[in-house]
């Protein structure tokens, strides 16, 4: 039973948007050691996710996956022993096709001994694609996956990669924790980028998919919006933006950055524990697009404690500025469908990037917001 697992959404570092298959063992270990002494482990980041790269082109004679030895000259279970040390939990990648998207050996056929290697190396989280999966159900290859890693008995995150193409959401839950949503992110705010016979998506792109199946996440099974872009070259109020809009969605929230080349304010945003509190929040409820006019938005996420984050969110090209009057009904609208009662009393409102507080609701919000930039609050009931 796997129930339990990430009942709030998974965070951690995964190697593909800045190393694709590109990896070894000895950077991965000074990407370990960075995790833990930058703080980001502190900020409650656990996972440290290989990505597709990490095996040889063949399996071997027993039909076994193997880790690359001029990737990995220790093997995979000295690999997993040193990001276990750290007090972290290791993560892999495979395909539910014959061979991954890069090419390696996929785990078609191979469901339950595949499973079975993962557990012997203590694998706590398992990132499973959908390339070259010809003729493959979506739904029964994830599920015999599924089974596989129960029937080891290590509880394993298990991480679906189909890109939203069967609806996972429809089917997803007690099959894995997360699924993703969408083809793959890159590194641009609101332009989709051409990769030869595909198209990345822009952070605004994924972002307009969400609001249809936020119904579908909860503590336990999320959707996936893809892997973090913070850092990796977008402007830093884009990545502030792009961190936030994740926080409100209750994203899983994976780095994707070179955690040893951290800029001070890529740091600041992937640490930010108040606004990291709004993902985390244990209600586990996706957050929605409460309005959007001439590219101003404004979102909202309730919270636990009768609390609200809101994030205004500005897409154009212009600041614009906000002038905003707290109504309850405005808020009571905003959760109706949570049978909470938020009419009565005033609110306490955070800035959760200025780490100011900036008195009450009963005073109307009023800020200019940048171009693609956010203003992210959250709302405190209690005293
Ligand atoms: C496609 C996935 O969507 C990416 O996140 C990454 O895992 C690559 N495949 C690896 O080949």
């Amino acid at each position: 039973d796997n129930s339990q697992l990430a009942l709030t959404p998974p965070m951690g570092f995964n190697t593909w948007n800045t190393f694709q298959t590109n990896i070894n063992e000895q950077m991965l270990k000074e990407m370990v050691d960075t995790y833990v002494s930058s703080g980001m482990r502190d900020a409650g980041y656990r996972y440290f996710v290989l990505d597709d790269g990490w095996m040889t082109m063949d399996r071997d004679a027993n039909g076994d996956l193997v880790a690359d030895p001029k990737k990995f000259p220790h093997g995979m279970k000295a690999f997993a022993d040193y990001v276990h040390s750290k007090g972290l939990k290791f993560g892999i990648y495979n395909c539910a096709g014959d061979r991954t998207c890069a090419g390696y050996p996929g785990t078609r056929g191979h469901e339950y001994q595949d499973a079975h290697l993962y557990a012997s190396w203590d694998v706590d989280y398992l990132k499973y694609d959908w390339c070259n999966t010809d003729s493959l159900n979506a739904r029964e290859a994830y599920i015999t996956m599924s089974k596989a890693l129960k029937a080891t008995g290590r509880p394993i995150v298990f991480s679906l990669c189909e890109w939203g193409n069967h609806q996972p959401w429809l089917w997803g839950k007690g099959v894995g924790q997360l699924w993703r949503s969408t083809g793959d992110i890159c590194n641009q705010f609101d332009k989709d980028k051409n990769i030869g016979a595909w198209t990345a998506l822009s952070v605004m792109t994924i972002l307009d998919k969400q609001d249809k199946i936020r119904q579908y996440a909860g503590p336990g099974h999320w959707n996936d919006p893809d892997m973090l872009e913070v850092g990796n070259g977008m402007s830093v109020s884009e990545d502030r933006a792009h961190f936030s809009l994740w926080c409100m969605l209750a994203a899983p929230l994976m780095a994707g950055n070179d955690l040893r080349k951290m800029s001070p304010q890529t740091h600041e945003i992937l640490t930010n524990k108040e606004a990291i509190a709004v993902d985390q929040d244990s209600l586990g409820i996706q957050g929605f697009r409460f309005y959007a006019f001439d590219g101003l938005e404004m979102w909202v996420k309730p919270l636990s404690k009768q609390d609200v984050a809101i994030c205004f969110l500005n897409r154009s090209t212009h600041p614009q500025n906000i002038d905003y009057t707290w109504e309850a009904h405005v808020l009571q609208d905003a959760v109706s469908h949570l049978n909470i009662n938020f009419t009565e009393g005033e609110y306490k409102v955070r800035d959760l990037w200025a780490k100011k507080d900036l008195g009450t609701t009963k005073k109307a919000f009023k800020q200019t917001i940048a171009s693609h930039d956010v203003v992210m609050l959250r709302l405190h009931k209690g005293n």
